[in-house]
């Protein structure tokens, strides 16, 4: 369903002539490797992680983060890192979609998160295991950015082509048959991971690791740096700093001034978040709070791309295909979430805003209602309708893709990102165009 990996041209940021130079550089560092291997061998074992030299070489600067949880958690994870490398002016590194909850974050709201050097880990992991079972796809391959490149309001690169120029290493080597080869890479692979994911702290311009999370910070943007360092409105409470025995102070950070131009992490290669994971809890965002409020053009327009975006036209046409070939007819959709988490006492609400939606159209429409319904529980725990478990591979966004197309209506889980999702996609009209 989804097109095998594309060209660079999908990225079409790193000019010819660059690779070229980054190539050439390469082979020059092989020679040179090959000609001295005693000397790389010391080298290796005697210093502490180093950026290569063809890292350091690089004008461009970079940035990535660790996304984790659900696809919708991982979209919004994306949308705030298009945000913060376009206000950094940095390149991101575009990862692939992860499985579904492979990597997890924890709880902001309980204080409970794992650190950032642990979750970028962690991801990373997933990658190769991801690359080893063919199972990479970049989530540029499933949501459209195509309009976003094309604006360079940011630019991207996608992680595999980042991890060979910038570590001089093919993640394809991972599922190398030949085990010599696999051996060998799997260090290099190893190292490569242990440097984007800071594990070794920050290096001098090659390495900018954040360590702030949403237990220490909120991440803000505003032209005079206003709330820099203010303290945020939503602090741990005093009974879970004794149970807990914590000792965080949540404080509002410009992310311009605190990892900007004149920072410690202005002149690293690779600036390297952990989540970008964010939401409202008590009024307060957990972990990124930039708003519009900025005034620099650049900026607003940033904000307005990233609001929406689509799914590339090949999973909203597999979604309309099954609403036509399938459903054939005017439907509903309906999207529980009844198991996970928080969602679970919220049943009665759920399924009375379901009530009164079936109720108002029985009276107006024509019957019976078709009704397509999107859940967690699992399938034989319902009778009839349209169900699909809710899962995020490829075939759960063509679901959403479906839900997006429901000519009667649509209703969500309060709360839910995929609900959430699911209603900007009608309001943009993506099923229409
Ligand atoms: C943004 O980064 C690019 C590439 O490194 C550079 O050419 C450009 O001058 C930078 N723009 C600003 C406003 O700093
Ligand atoms: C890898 O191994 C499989 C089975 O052992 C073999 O069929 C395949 O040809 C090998 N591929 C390469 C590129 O050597
Ligand atoms: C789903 O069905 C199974 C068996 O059919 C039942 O044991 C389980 O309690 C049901 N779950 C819910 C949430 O209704
Ligand atoms: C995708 O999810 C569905 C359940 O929604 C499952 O049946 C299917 O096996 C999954 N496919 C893959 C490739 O994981």
């Amino acid at each position: 369903m989804f097109p095998k990996r594309k060209p660079h041209s999908r990225f079409p940021l790193i000019p010819i002539s660059l690779l070229i130079a980054f190539f050439s550089l390469f082979i020059l560092y092989y020679y040179y490797m090959k000609r001295d291997s005693h000397f790389n061998e010391l080298s290796k074992t005697s210093t502490t992680l180093q950026c290569s030299s063809q890292a350091l070489a690089l004008t461009e600067k970079f940035m990535w983060y660790a996304p984790h949880s659900g696809f919708s958690n991982q979209l919004l994870e994306f949308k705030h890192a298009v945000l913060i490398a376009g206000i950094l002016n940095r390149t991101l590194v575009v990862p692939p979609v992860l499985d579904h909850h492979a990597v997890a974050l924890g709880s902001c709201p309980k204080f409970r998160v794992v650190e950032p050097k642990d979750i970028r880990i962690s991801v990373w992991d997933h990658v190769l295991e991801l690359i080893r079972g063919g199972r990479y796809i970049s989530i540029a391959e499933v949501i459209d950015i195509s309009s976003l490149v094309s604006s360079s309001l940011v630019r991207v690169i996608d992680l595999r082509d980042f991890v060979s120029i910038w570590c001089g290493i093919s993640l394809d080597l991972a599922c190398s048959n030949d085990s010599k080869s696999r051996s060998s890479a799997s260090k290099s692979l190893e190292q490569c991971g242990s440097l984007l994911a800071g594990f070794h702290g920050n290096i001098e311009k090659c390495i900018y690791a954040v360590n702030e999370d949403c237990r220490t910070t909120v991440w803000t943007y505003h032209i005079d740096g206003r709330e820099n360092g203010v303290l945020d409105s939503f602090q741990p409470d005093e009974q879970l700093k004794q149970k807990k025995k914590i000792s965080y102070v949540r404080r509002r950070r410009d992310v311009f001034r605190m990892l900007g131009p004149g920072s410690e992490a202005e002149s690293a290669s690779m600036l390297a978040f952990g989540s970008l994971f964010s939401a409202t809890y008590k009024g307060s965002e957990s972990y990124i709070d930039i708003h519009e409020s900025h005034q620099d053009q650049r900026f607003l327009s940033l904000m307005e791309k990233i609001k929406f975006l689509p799914f590339v036209p090949e999973v909203m046409n597999a979604g309309k295909k099954f609403a036509k070939a399938t459903i054939k007819a005017q439907f509903f959709c309906a999207q529980l979430r009844l198991l996970d988490g928080q969602f679970k006492n919220h049943h009665k609400a759920t399924f009375d805003g379901l009530r009164q939606k079936l109720e108002s159209l029985r009276q107006k429409g024509p019957l019976p209602i078709h009704i397509f319904v999107m859940t967690d529980l699992p399938r034989d725990n319902w009778t009839g309708g349209y169900t699909s478990s809710q899962e995020t591979n490829c075939s759960g966004l063509r679901r959403e893709a479906v839900c997006s197309c429901a000519s009667l209506g649509f209703i969500g889980t309060p709360g839910s990102t995929i609900a959430e999702n699911i209603e900007l996609m009608s309001k943009f009209g993506s099923c229409s165009t």
